[in-house]
This record gives C-alpha cells, sequence and structure tokens, in this order.
C-alpha cells in the first residue's frame, strides 16, 4: 500500500469522526427514542441495571440478523446473556464460547442455556454445499460432520428446503450435546447447581419458536463417553 494512503487511515480529518456518526445519525435517535420508552414504562430502569446484571438465561443462537435473541422472547435488557456465531455452534476448542459458558454459569449463574437454530439458516446451506466460501469453511466442518453422521435421514427427504431444515434442527440437538459435554455444565450438576439445557428452533417466515424436546438436566442424561467423573 502506498505510504500516503497509509496516513490517510492512521489521522483522520479533524471532525471525521463527527461526519461518521451523521451517516449514522438515524440509529442514535432510535436510540435516544428506545431508551426514553423503556424509562418511561420502567422508571430508574437503567440506573438499576448498571448495578447489576442477574440473567436467567444464556442464550446460544446464530448471528443472523433476523434472529435477535430478547426481541424474539420478549425480554428487556438484563435479563439474557448471550453468545451468537454463524450457525450456533458450540465447539469445544472455541474460546470464546467456553468463556461465555462459563461466566454465564458460573459467575451469573444462569438456570438454562438456550440453543436455538433456526429454519432456512444460510450457515447450514453452505455447509450443505460444495461452494468455496473461504475462511468460514473450517468453521462450517462442524455442521458438515453432523449432515455426514446423518446423510441418510436427510437425503431421504424430498426437497431441499426440507433437507437444509432437517439439519437445522439436528445441528441444535448436536449443538445441546456440545454444551452438556463440557466440564463447565457437568462441573455445575456435580455442585448439585440447578441447570437445563434447551435446543430450540425459531422460524424467521413466521416468527415462532418451536421446542425440539432435547432438554437436558442432569449428568445421567449425558452419554457414558463423555461423562466426567464427580
Ligand atoms: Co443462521
Amino acid at each position: 500500500m502506498p505510504r500516503s494512503r497509509i496516513s490517510l487511515i492512521l489521522t483522520p480529518k479533524p471532525g471525521a469522526q463527527f461526519t461518521n456518526m451523521k451517516l449514522l445519525q438515524h440509529l442514535f435517535d432510535n436510540n435516544k427514542l428506545w431508551a426514553q420508552s423503556i424509562e418511561s414504562s420502567h422508571p430508574g430502569f437503567f440506573r438499576k441495571l448498571s448495578e447489576q446484571q442477574t440473567p436467567e438465561y444464556l442464550w446460544i443462537g446464530c448471528s443472523d440478523s433476523r434472529v435477535p435473541a430478547n426481541e424474539i422472547v420478549g425480554l428487556l435488557p438484563g435479563d439474557v446473556f448471550v453468545h451468537r456465531n454463524v450457525g450456533n455452534v458450540v465447539v469445544h476448542s472455541d474460546l470464546n464460547c467456553l468463556s461465555v459458558l462459563q461466566y454465564a454459569i458460573e459467575i451469573l449463574k444462569v438456570k438454562h442455556v438456550i440453543v436455538c437454530g433456526h429454519y432456512g439458516c444460510g450457515g447450514i446451506k453452505a455447509a450443505m454445499s460444495n461452494e468455496k466460501h473461504g475462511l468460514i469453511d473450517n468453521w462450517l466442518r462442524n455442521i458438515k460432520d453432523i449432515y455426514k453422521l446423518n446423510e441418510k435421514k436427510i437425503n431421504a427427504l424430498e426437497s431441499e428446503k426440507q433437507k437444509v431444515d432437517r439439519l437445522c434442527e439436528l445441528n441444535v440437538i448436536q449443538q445441546v450435546k456440545s454444551v452438556i459435554h463440557t466440564t463447565i455444565v457437568q462441573d455445575a450438576w456435580d455442585r448439585g447447581q440447578p441447570l437445563a439445557v434447551h435446543g430450540w428452533i425459531y422460524s424467521i417466515a413466521d416468527g415462532l419458536l418451536r421446542d425440539l424436546g432435547v432438554c437436558v438436566t442432569a449428568k445421567d442424561q449425558i452419554d457414558q463417553i463423555y461423562r466426567t467423573d464427580s
């Protein structure tokens, strides 16, 4: 990169920040209205919230812009601790996800971990294709493994949409397993800490959630090989 271009990037002209802010002024306007409306319906809301957070739920969902955690379940700031990534994947070497899980369970003492996928997930679609997407293909590999394990069941379905949606469900079920296989969750149960791990799926087409019926609440529900001795 030519030297002149580097200096242009590193030293913005005076007032450049304000110019940028103006470009997104509507978001600041929205924010002011949003804060005012919450404050008028719940006086003192932000002051109380600034002192502590006591969420009961950890939400592990997809980054998709159409699946915002709080809004879907009608909860306010402070009610849900949130981790989102492409395809709502829980990987045992992902320090980001594990740190969120540990903090939520050990410090915040959430009572529920909700893994929530959504139908028509772009991450799932991409994982089912052979198209090259770059770096993200390494992440999607985790989903490809779930496809491979369930290939016959998925391919028995008629339409492409059904296949994608089934893998969306199977992915949630697998990620619930990944959550309960962690030492973090198993240690919590060993301590006698009440904790339920749920698998849900959301439909962007009608805005409704569906429980996949894979709720796990105790260590004896974990497959033997993944259990750690207490
Ligand atoms: Co998605």
